[in-house]
């Protein structure tokens, strides 16, 4: 049975909490526990002990040659996951951590081969959510922790939504209510010179350029004749049950779509944006992910409105699509996922 712990993030002390000691007690015993990030929530284990990564890997239901990440909350949790910290790699620790960003290292040789999935670099993260921090804290372990989804569904953004996919196969859930950024973070692969986009996510590639200059991406991310170097990036992902589409012309051509699907008895969703919210008559679930002018808003909402769609029960989406600077370059490549690349003129 899977417990639930209500937690407020804002509360003082939350190291010493009453709930944060009971999942942190879990993990020690070599349970799995969900916590949430300020991206998703993640599914944590004793990055240390084999049987509880695989147990992760179990209740997911993912690939096993998918390595995970490894949560920390010191300094001094880093160097015991990783032989070297080179400079650009420092630069990027002071400037984004704790937040939203993955950083891929050499790892040392006792670093378990069930985490890193037998690479010789392990992805290494410290989240700046308070109860995440707590969770490291308490337990004093080094957390590995993917997205507490099962595997091909989108990452959850509330307790609910790892409820929904996970209850009965984990030890319990911490419950922090919505999560911040609501899309994963950035994984950037720093044994390469310039550095690697791997995953766009919560911290952009502007940002990146700002701190350390120069920053290139994995071609795996746009190019179908290159494997993604993030193994996690291979797999399909995100998608609803309704076969999904993306249009980037817009909402004439949706609309257009919308009464030729009428025509085939079609129930029809479209994924829209506040700004739009009442140019889809025809359809028959529409709905808002945030503000067209405030992008920020749309990764909030994102995996959450996916979820909707499945309770909609409707059998084609149509999604606006986002200009793809800032966090807009996260969401599309999370769109793009969900409509398994399926794009219409
Ligand atoms: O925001 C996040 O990153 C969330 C929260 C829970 O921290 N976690 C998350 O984990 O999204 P996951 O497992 O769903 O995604 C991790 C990604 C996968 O695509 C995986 O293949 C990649 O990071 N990855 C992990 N270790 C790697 C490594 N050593 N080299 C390259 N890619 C790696
Ligand atoms: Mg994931």
């Amino acid at each position: 049975e899977t417990q639930v712990w209500r937690v407020d993030p804002g509360a003082p002390d939350l190291e010493h909490t009453p709930q944060i000691i009971a999942a942190a007690e879990k993990l020690i015993q070599g349970e799995i526990v969900a916590f949430p990030t300020e991206t998703v929530y993640g599914l944590g284990g004793n990055a240390k002990v084999r049987e509880s990564v695989h147990k992760i890997y179990e209740a997911k239901g993912r690939p096993s040659d998918n390595p995970l990440i490894v949560h920390v909350a010191t300094d001094e949790q880093v160097r015991a996951i990783c032989t070297e910290i080179h400079p650009i790699a420092r630069k990027l620790m002071d400037t984004f951590w704790p937040g939203p960003l993955t950083l891929v290292l050499p790892s040392r040789s006792e670093v378990s081969d069930s985490v890193t999935a037998g690479l010789s670099t392990v992805a290494v993260r410290m989240p700046s959510h308070p109860v995440a921090r707590a969770l490291i804290l308490a337990s004093n372990l080094p957390i590995a922790a993917p997205s507490a989804n099962r595997s091909g569904h989108p990452s959850p953004t509330k307790a609910e939504h790892v409820f929904h996919d996970l209850d009965g196969r984990i030890a319990g859930i911490l419950d922090g209510g919505e999560t911040g950024v609501g899309l994963e973070s950035t994984v950037v692969d720093c044994t390469t010179t310039p550095i690697t986009i791997l995953r766009p996510g919560g911290i952009s590639k502007e940002q990146l350029i700002e701190a350390v200059g120069a920053v290139s991406d994995d071609p795996g991310l746009t190019r179908s004749d290159q494997i993604p170097k993030a193994p996690g990036m291979k797999y399909k992902h995100y998608a609803p049950e309704a076969a999904m589409y993306l249009v980037p012309s817009g909402m004439e051509r949706i609309n257009e779509l919308i009464s030729a699907d009428k025509n085939n008895e079609r129930t029809i969703g479209v994924l829209t944006t506040e700004e739009n919210r009442d140019s889809y008559p025809g359809a028959d679930a529409v709905l808002v992910c945030g503000k067209r002018s405030d992008p920020e808003s749309i990764a909030h909402h994102l995996f959450d409105v996916l979820r909707r769609f499945d309770q909609k029960k409707v059998d084609v989406i149509y999604s606006e699509t986002f200009p793809e600077y800032g966090i807009g370059k996260a969401i599309m490549n999370r769109l793009s996922k969900a409509a398994g690349g399926r794009m219409i003129d």
